[in-house]
């Protein structure tokens, strides 16, 4: 026998076979400014639907003063969860209860948090989404390897983070500012002592030095007036390249690592990587939902 709650989802999903929004609706969101060119909610509706949660996940653009009152949103109307994007990755820290692995505490920027019964915990999903995605599409392993990360903002810390834990052999940091790359540099030193980290103003040093593995941080190459973030030519041999930029799905950078012959990917496999892994985190579930997520992701390509 079924008990009567598992009968009445079954009668539910029969009549709608995507959740109808009701008293019982749970709510999911993504904070940020702007965020209106964010992929999440299709990502996550579409799961919610496929998966029949009754759930949705919508994006709010917060305004910088009134982001303490959003995540006091999350406690107040018992949202579940929610996601953090630009500019607030880093602020979010200040408004969670508890960051509670030691890998986020140290990228310093959040992008989940999860609310369990009124605390907020914050984690970090893009550094393990981007590790997923390198080894699942590139067959890229850091370990004992030689990265090269251009950009020194808040997705290039995570990346050269992640790298790091992933146990690379020696990461170069290149930034257009460098003072910011010897500072990324510094602070990653103080983490992962076993790793040789080195900030360069000028590519001089992979011509002498062989990168296995270059990652395009920036934000260069989301607007079609950007410049290169750097000339892969420049490198002594070939490599493995990685740009976390999705939209465009081809940035001039790709397409140059492509025209060379250097296996390449874009963001895509990362966003829904650290989706998928912020879903498990508000969830509890187990399956892997990237499949859903990255048929989405095609029909969105077109
Ligand atoms: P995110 O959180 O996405 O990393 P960010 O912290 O604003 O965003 O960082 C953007 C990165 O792209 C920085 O490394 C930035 O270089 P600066 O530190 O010199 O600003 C880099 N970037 C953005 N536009 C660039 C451009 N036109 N040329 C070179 N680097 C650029």
């Amino acid at each position: 026998m079924f008990p009567a709650y598992t009968l009445v989802v079954f009668i539910r999903m029969a009549v709608f076979p995507t959740s109808p929004i009701d008293a019982h609706t749970e709510l999911y969101g993504i904070f940020g400014n702007p965020v209106r060119h964010s992929l999440s909610p299709l990502l996550h509706n579409a799961v919610f639907q496929r998966l029949h949660l009754n759930a949705v996940y919508l994006a709010f653009q917060v305004e910088k003063d009134f982001l303490g009152l959003a995540f006091e949103g999350i406690r107040s109307l018992g949202m579940k969860g929610v996601n953090v994007t630009v500019p607030y990755k880093e602020a979010a820290l200040n408004f969670v209860d508890d960051v509670p692995e030691d890998l986020d505490r140290g990228i310093g920027a959040l992008n989940t948090v999860v609310n369990q019964k009124g605390r907020l915990l914050g984690f970090n999903t893009d550094a393990p989404g981007f590790l997923t995605a390198v080894k699942e599409e590139l067959e890229f392993n850091p370990r004992g390897k030689k990265a090269l990360v251009l950009g020194a903002g808040g997705a290039a810390r995570g990346v050269a983070f992640a790298l790091a834990y992933a146990h690379a052999d020696k990461i170069w940091i290149y930034n257009r500012t460098p003072e910011k790359a010897k500072g990324l540099q510094e602070y990653l030193e103080g983490y992962f002592p076993e790793t040789e980290i080195e900030s360069i103003e000028t590519f001089e040093a992979l011509k002498k030095e062989k990168a296995h593995f270059v990652v395009n941080a920036t934000s260069c190459g989301m607007k079609e007036t950007d410049p290169l973030p750097m000339d892969l030519r420049l490198l002594s041999g070939e490599a493995v390249v990685y740009d976390l930029i999705y939209s465009p799905s081809q940035t001039p950078f790709l397409k140059l690592a492509g025209e060379l012959g250097f296996k390449c990917a874009n963001g895509m496999g990362m966003l829904a990587a650290q989706a998928a892994l912020s879903f498990g985190l508000w969830t509890g579930r187990k399956e892997d939902v990237r499949e859903i997520m990255s048929e989405v992701l095609q029909k969105w390509r077109g």
